[in-house]
């Protein structure tokens, strides 16, 4: 089989290394990919929104199979542009896509259909959003609606601050038209976990849960930024637990999305958080989380292809899941300066003999020599019996690894997230 797989981060590359682990996939394509990626895959130098490149490629090499992976992409509606193009593609359509284009859209989907979230409003005129917000109790969150590379919340601990966000949102356009809509919510309380979940339309399981450290910094200070690592379980998951999630939140969405006419087939990113009156989601993605992705998919022992199928095909309720009984966890090298500015081009030596698995993210080839090329530049990953274990085998990888100006959290997986 000749495989597609769309995006170019570390989530592609745990997505392309598992996919490879299937004999039936015999040429695996990357786009645009990365210098890691490339040691398994064919690397084609296409961006991952340049929809009108992406299907004609697609339909040139008569792929057997396009998996789109990021969130851009499937906003603009690939899938679709794929599926019209007579090509068999993994991820949701534009229409159902939008539960993480739009949060406005999913807040409203949420409160139709009683799925536990923050209470909220949505403006679209500036004037009364200043005005609701005297009337509410901080602190309060300020999301625009749009996507905005996961830095459009604000969480304003006063009334000033948070008149400052929405002004920045509204008038300054500091996250373009993101802002022009947006929406104020309760500030919800307690630990966060990430919930993937294939789904085929109908039926919606589960993977193993997971936490991530969104901050740049330990004791998750400094800017959030996409992620700086991750481990799994991401809670003490009891079944009582599992079993909120699964009635409360995971089964109604994807229920309350075919109602309305978005079928859901593809990975949904279930935000929540385990506040005092259960589990509520904080937000939903359309996708695999990154770098939730580097540390769920190695525990998986399914074929990564044989349950893209049942998705696509409408048989998940078939497919019996084995995961292995450990634990893991990801720390994210990072360049110096992310989540702002930061320089590129510097040599990374020591990933061949660190002794762990590394997926990588912002990294090129450049005559012969693996380089900087992005903020997230490498996952270092490693497993064990306990969650302790996995971190200090991750950190053991971390140590052997060098790059000028590198920068990672020292306490992934020892603090909330
Ligand atoms: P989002 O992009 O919606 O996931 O928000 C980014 C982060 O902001 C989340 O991971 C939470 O840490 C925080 N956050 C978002 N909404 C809320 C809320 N209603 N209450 C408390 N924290 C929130
Ligand atoms: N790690 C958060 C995300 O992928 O959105």
């Amino acid at each position: 089989m000749k495989v597609l797989v769309v995006g170019g981060g570390g989530r592609e590359h745990v997505i392309c290394w598992k996919l490879k682990q299937d004999p039936r996939v015999t040429d695996l394509y990357c786009a645009p990919g990365n210098g890691g990626i490339a040691s398994i895959a064919t690397c084609v130098d296409i961006k991952a929104t340049d929809l009108d490149s992406m299907v004609e490629y697609a339909k040139k090499e008569q792929f057997d199979l396009v998996f789109v992976a990021p969130d851009d992409p499937l906003a603009l509606g690939m899938v679709d542009r794929m599926e019209e193009a007579g090509l068999r593609a993994f991820g949701p359509k534009a229409n159902a896509a939008i539960i993480e284009g739009s949060k406005a859209f999913s807040k409203q989907l949420m409160k139709k259909y009683s799925i536990p979230t923050a209470k909220y409003e949505i403006f679209e005129d500036e004037q009364k959003a200043l005005d609701y917000l005297e009337t509410q109790p901080m602190p309060i969150v300020i999301k625009c609606d749009g996507l905005a590379l996961g830095k459009g919340v604000i969480i304003a601990q006063n009334l000033d601050e948070a008149k400052q966000a929405v002004k920045d949102m509204m008038e300054d356009k500091k996250f373009g038209n993101a802002g022009s809509t947006i929406v104020i919510e309760e500030c919800m309380t307690g630990p966060e976990l990430t919930v993937l979940a294939f789904s085929d339309g109908n039926t919606c399981i589960p993977m193993v849960s997971s936490r991530d450290h969104k901050r740049a910094y330990d004791h998750d200070e400094g800017l959030n930024t996409g992620g700086m690592g991750a481990v799994t379980p991401g809670a003490d998951m009891t079944d009582e637990l599992k079993a909120r999630i699964q009635n409360e939140i995971i089964t109604p969405t994807v229920e309350a999305l075919k109602k309305e006419g978005r079928p859901f087939k593809g990975v949904i990113y279930f935000g929540l958080m385990l506040t005092p009156e259960g589990p509520k989601v904080v937000e939903y993605n359309a996708r695999f989380g990154d770098p939730e992705a580097q540390a769920v998919l190695p525990l998986l022992e399914n074929s990564l292809l044989d349950i893209v199928d049942a998705c696509i095909d409408g048989t998940l309720d078939q497919v019996e899941f084995k995961w292995k009984n450990k634990c893991s966890c990801v720390v994210v090298m990072a360049s110096g300066g992310y989540p702002q500015s930061y320089a590129k081009g510097y040599e990374i030596t020591g990933i061949d003999t660190c002794g762990k698995i590394v997926f990588q993210a912002g990294t090129a080839l450049k005559d012969g020599k693996l380089v900087t090329s992005g903020g997230r530049v490498l996952c270092v990953y490693d497993e064990a019996d306990t969650l302790d274990e996995a971190i200090d085998g991750a950190y053991e990888g971390v140590a052997k690894i060098s790059f000028k100006d590198m920068h990672f959290r020292h306490d992934i997986g020892r603090t909330l997230g």
